[in-house]
Order: C-alpha cells, then structure tokens, then sequence
C-alpha cells in the first residue's frame, strides 16, 4: 500500500466508528436497500442461476456478501481493510452463512487459491481507488471468459456532495465519482465487452415536493447523472 488513503480507509476503523458500521444496512438509510434491489435486478438480468461463483470487491461489512450467500450464491467478500472483514467473518458465523471473506486490496485482488468467478461486484467500491483499470483488470483476471461485471458506483456528482467532501477531509478517505465515459474506456481496456446500463428505481418520498425530487433524479439519471443515484453498469468479460 503505497497511497495515503489506503491507510485512512485501514486507520479510520476505529472500535468507535465500527460500532455503526457492523449494522450496516440495518438502521442505515433506505436507499441501501434500493440500491441493493438494483443489484438483484442485474443479477437477474445477467442470467446468473443459484450456485454461481460471486465475488463481491470492496465488501466492506460483508452485508451484501451475505445477502448474495443467503439468495443461494457461492459467496466470497473481499475488503482492503482487515477490521471490516472481522466484522463480515463474525456477522457470517452468526447467520449461519458459509459466505467467505478475505483481506485484499481491489487494485491487485490476490486471492490464491480462488477458482474463476461467474460474476463480480462492485458496490460502492470502485470509486474509492485512484487506479479504476487496474482495479478492472483485476476483476477481470478472476471472472471466467463470458462471467458478468456488475457495477454499482457514485457518479462523478459525488465529487461535489458535502457528504463525500466531508469524508475525505476527516477521514482521509478517497471520494471519486465515476463517469460513464472513463468507465467505458477503462472496462474495454480491462477486457470488457457487451457493456449495458441500468437504472434504479426511486427512493421512497412522501409529498408533492418528495414525487417532485424523485422526478428530477430518475430523469437526471437516464439523462447525465443525477445527485444520489449510481452508475450502474454490466459487462461481459470478452472470452
Ligand atoms: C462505501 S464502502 C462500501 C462497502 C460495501 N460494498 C457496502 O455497500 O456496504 C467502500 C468499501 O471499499 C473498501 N475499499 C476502499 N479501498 C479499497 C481497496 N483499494 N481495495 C479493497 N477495498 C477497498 C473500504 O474498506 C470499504 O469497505
């Protein structure tokens, strides 16, 4: 690990900052649940049957790890920072889930002993390194020919939201947002091909100015980028 903001993610781990963040996404904001609904729609789209091989980069806590280990996928997580994958191991043990976990950093993912995946996932990941293909390549590296990227990610308005500004500033945390452009360009560069788009859906609101924000977003979305909603992204490695 040579860049600062590795250590910030691995430092930032405190026993105090872990007390939340073991409980993630329950408690959290609804939208984790709308996004991981927008997972299940890629995996669906992608055609991905129960005992397919996932691999979930960037895991963090491990809840979506889990989530996939419990919908009947051979799950593995893998998090740069050890103290989250304690966390997504201990979480494991309590569900009774034979999700596995490791320690890797995403720009090089050593995983030995790792079989090819059918899949791999990003999930608000990807845009914590500075090094996106080589993170890509991989990801790439571990998918079988024809296994499916799927690709969840903060747009490059994440850059401007006070959120990432803040955690970037305290924690020392690197806050990218992903264009679909550079994403295009580093996926084919990485061994990508059949690179298609999806959309989530709304986030729950009540109220006319609610319907009206949800409006502005889901077209903002489709159309460029809109405040809050990913990039979501599927591709094929090419075979
Ligand atoms: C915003 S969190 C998302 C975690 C999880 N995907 C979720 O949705 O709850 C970003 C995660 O990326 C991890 N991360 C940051 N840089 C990484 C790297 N170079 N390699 C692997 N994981 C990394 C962090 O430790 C953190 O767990």
């Amino acid at each position: 690990m040579s860049e600062a903001h590795k250590h910030a993610e691995v430092a930032s781990r405190t026993a105090e900052f872990m007390v939340m963040e073991r409980s993630k996404p329950f408690g959290w904001g609804p939208e984790h649940f709308v996004e991981w609904a927008t997972v299940v729609s890629m995996v669906h789209a992608a055609g991905l049957s129960r005992g397919s091989r996932i691999l979930d980069v960037g895991c963090g806590v491990g809840w979506t790890t889990l989530f996939l280990a419990e919908s009947g996928f051979a799950a593995v997580g893998a998090d740069l920072v050890p103290a989250n994958i304690e966390a997504a191991r201990e979480r494991a043990e309590r569900w009774g889930s034979d999700a596995r976990f490791a320690v890797a950093d995403m720009e090089s993912l050593d995983l030995p002993g790792e079989a090819p995946f059918d899949a791999v996932l990003f999930f608000d990941a990807l845009h914590h390194t500075s090094r996106q293909r080589q993170g890509l390549t991989a990801a790439a590296a571990h998918l079988r020919p024809g296994g499916v990227l799927l690709l969840g990610e903060p747009t490059w308005l994440h850059r401007l939201s006070p959120h990432a500004r803040w955690t970037h500033r305290e924690l020392g945390w690197l806050e990218r947002g992903l264009t679909l452009r550079g994403l295009r360009a580093d996926l084919a560069a990485a061994g990508f091909e059949g690179v298609e788009r999806h959309f989530q859906g709304t986030r729950p609101y009540h109220g006319a100015r609610g319907f009206l924000a949800q409006l502005a977003r889901l077209v903002g979305a489709r159309i460029l980028a809109a405040p809050q909603h990913h990039l979501w992204v599927s591709a094929r490695r090419r075979a």
